[in-house]
């Protein structure tokens, strides 16, 4: 199958297709996604199929405003209409009870809850509006890869296996969006992923808001099913760098005692300090956890390819966008974090 470029002007076509069971690929503010009508089970078979994604891990689905949702939820949360009002579109996934006999168990992985998302980017908005469908989509990589951020990754991944990708430019944030859990029995929302909508920014809206104990104890007991599935991890041991310069240039020496190649994700001072002592380098530009974040996933695709042995990635204090940066960097790291003196001594 050839995978066609789509351009804005061209939205009508790929809604037609999304309408005839294809798969297209589109942007969104976070990483770009794999479309597919939710509706279609066949389609959204054929998303796991293409993606090598497990299929009891459910999916996300694309809506282009709030009313679309409401027909397959079956009550809404108190909290509901004050997170949709504050941050639709934008990067929070809401968790409902579904209304049953809606989507089928490919869409949810067979759980009796849903989630859903308005990605804020006007052509995927004019595209789900246009198709009339409600699109799932999964970050649009090959199961395993980092999320793509660019139209040229999801290429990459999965030309010849979906109809087209509609393409708008790198995506601003980066990571994933945040995903909240609304279904809890206390009636207190969890955050199951962190993303660019924080916990301190959603306690600002709603009040109380509580983090996955996974996520903070790092074991695999897994609330979500897609928590159980490991992320990215390359070919390649990546280790997280934490602190100043002192602690690259001593990493950097480890590594080189061992003979071994390195790459360097960091900001554009650490890059151009030790561009002569690595094997090659990305950099992210200024100092700051927003670029960190909407660099890393094509920083690291970037320095897998090339002919390294070990990734140094820059580590960001964990506080706001910074836990959504260092919870996809741990995954790819495997937790590996070297700091001062943890292991020269
Ligand atoms: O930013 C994003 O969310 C991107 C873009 C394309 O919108 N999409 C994305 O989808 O990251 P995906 O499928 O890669 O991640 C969906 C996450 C998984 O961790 C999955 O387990 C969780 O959402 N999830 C989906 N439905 C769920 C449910 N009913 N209960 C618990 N977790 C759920
Ligand atoms: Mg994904």
């Amino acid at each position: 199958m050839e995978t066609k470029q789509f351009t804005a002007n061209q939205i009508d076509q790929a809604a037609d297709l999304i309408r005839h069971g294809e798969l297209i690929a589109f942007p969104t503010e976070t990483v770009y996604g794999l479309g597919a009508n939710a509706l279609d089970e066949k389609a959204v078979k054929q998303v796991y199929k293409v993606k090598g994604r497990p299929s009891d891990n459910p999916l996300i689905v694309h809506v282009s405003d709030f009313e679309m949702v409401k027909q397959y939820v079956k009550d809404f949360p108190e909290q509901t209409k004050a997170l949709v009002d504050s941050f639709w579109p934008g990067p929070l996934t809401l968790i409902f009870d579904i209304q049953p006999n809606t989507f089928s168990a490919a869409v949810t992985g067979g759980l009796n809850t849903v989630a859903f998302r308005m990605p804020n980017n006007q052509k995927t908005l004019d595209l789900i509006k246009t198709a009339g469908v409600p699109l799932v989509g999964p970050s649009a990589n090959t199961s395993g890869k980092p999320s793509p951020t660019t139209a040229q990754h999801v290429y990459h991944d999965l030309h010849g296996k979906i109809a087209g990708i509609l393409d708008d430019g790198p995506t601003q944030i980066g990571v994933e969006s945040t995903v909240l859990d609304l279904t809890a029995k206390n009636g207190v929302p969890v955050i199951l992923r962190p993303g660019a909508i924080t916990k301190e920014s959603l306690e600002q809206v709603i009040g109380n808001v509580c983090v996955d104990q996974h996520l903070i104890s790092e074991k695999e007991a897994p609330k979500a099913p897609g928590m159980k599935y490991k992320h990215y991890s390359p070919d390649v041991p990546v280790w997280i760098i934490e602190g100043d310069q002192q602690v690259f240039k001593r990493a950097i020496e480890w590594a080189k005692s061992k003979n071994q190649r390195i790459g360097l994700y960091a900001d554009d001072q650490i890059t151009s300090i030790f561009l002569n002592d690595v094997g090659a380098v990305y950099s992210f530009g200024e100092d700051s956890v927003e670029q960190g974040t909407k660099s890393l996933f094509a920083g690291l695709r970037s320095l897998d390819e090339q002919n390294i042995e070990v990734i140094f990635a820059q580590a960001f204090p964990e506080s706001g966008l910074g836990i959504a940066y260092m919870n996809r960097l741990k995954k790819a790291a495997n937790q590996k974090i070297i700091k001062i003196d943890s292991i020269f001594e």
